[in-house]
């Protein structure tokens, strides 16, 4: 037989039992366990006084009833009050450790770009194709009927001196010049022929506008009628295009085998206007390529009558064409690939 008092010790025993153990929890999680122990609705401690309802006389069940309800609702809210007072600290915690510095400044990222050689390689590219010349890659080990007989240049020609060749074998080399592409060009196609040839040649040279590997391109128009005319006109387009409205061309007399006649073609100064500087070491002009007419000798070496078609022919280096743009005046900074240089180049 239960009486009430007996029920009044138990729930006043259980409500300090609860207030003892949630004085020592550490966290919300350990408090949704502590609740099961008195709340579960089968194992709970307080669930569990409801079993001593058996026992109670029937005139006092409803009190009985009553005052289990009542602990229960009191457990309810004083649980709730303690999970807000754990889960406030808990995320102050977490506010704390989570902190971050906003003042600090931060990681930089940088994104890529292209190597200024292959900027002024597509710049280039997409200027002369804008005039109706398309591309033809060349092979960069040649032989030596290439890149040097067929171009007029036989084995005891003194031009060959001009350009220090590397060997691979008494037949193969190295192209010194990718107007050795010029002559495949001629072999496999008919006139009218109007290609250019980016890509990279070898000399054993070596100093601050020199180095051993280094980019050129080719250019070949061959049709009825060329004449210097044309090459200037198409130069003139390049100049342009790549360093302001207001470059010309001029060209001086020279001498390459495989054009006849032969120049050395200068730019307008840039950068003085022609009137006189550092850059143009007082002259006014700068030397920027190559080129000509091509011999008539070529034009027959690969099939092609002389009599009724002429061709021209330039090359240019696009080193030189990057540094001049860019200002930069020693060669090997093009091939250090050292970020602190190419960072400063800008289009
Ligand atoms: N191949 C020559 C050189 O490398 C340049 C050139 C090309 C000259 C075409 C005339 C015509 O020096």
């Amino acid at each position: 037989m239960q009486d009430l008092s007996e029920l009044q010790r138990q729930i006043e025993s259980i409500k300090a039992e609860i207030r003892q153990n949630a004085g020592e929890l550490k966290n919300s999680k350990e408090l949704y366990e502590l609740k099961k122990n008195f709340l579960d609705s089968k194992q709970g401690k307080l669930s569990q006084l409801m079993k001593g309802m058996a026992q109670v006389p029937n005139e006092l069940k409803s009190q009985f009833g009553k005052a289990v309800n009542e602990a229960k609702q009191w457990s309810l809210t004083f649980f709730d009050e303690f999970d807000t007072k754990l889960k406030e600290q808990e995320l102050k915690l977490r506010y704390e450790s989570e902190k971050i510095d906003i003042t600090m400044p931060a990681e930089k990222i940088k994104p890529g770009k292209l190597h200024p050689i292959t900027t002024v390689r597509n710049q280039l590219v997409d200027i002369f194709a804008g005039m109706g010349f398309s591309v033809f890659e060349g092979a960069e080990i040649e032989t030596d009927f290439y890149n040097f007989t067929a171009l007029n240049t036989p084995q005891d020609h003194p031009a060959r001196d001009m350009q220090d060749t590397f060997y691979l074998s008494p037949e193969f080399l190295l192209r010194t010049q990718t107007s050795a592409g010029q002559i495949h060009v001629m072999e496999s196609n008919k006139p009218p022929i109007k290609i250019i040839s980016p890509g990279k040649v070898f000399r054993s040279d070596d100093d601050a506008t020199h180095s051993p590997m280094f980019s050129q391109m080719e250019g070949l128009v061959v049709d009825e009628g060329i004449t210097l005319c044309d090459l200037q006109g198409s130069l003139n387009m390049f100049v342009k295009q790549i360093f302001g409205e207001e470059t010309t061309t001029r060209l001086r007399p020279s001498y390459f085998p495989f054009t006849e006649p032969s120049v050395e073609v200068d730019v307008s100064c840039f950068q003085c206007g022609g009137k006189g500087c550092k850059l143009c070491k007082g002259t006014g002009w700068i030397e920027v390529l190559g080129a000509g007419i091509v011999n008539k000798k070529v034009l027959e070496n690969c099939g092609i009558d002389s009599d009724k078609y002429s061709g021209f022919a330039f090359g240019l280096g696009l080193e030189r064409i990057a540094m001049l743009k860019y200002g930069i005046n020693n060669i090997k900074m093009l091939f250090e690939s050292d970020l602190r240089v190419l960072d400063q180049i800008d289009e």
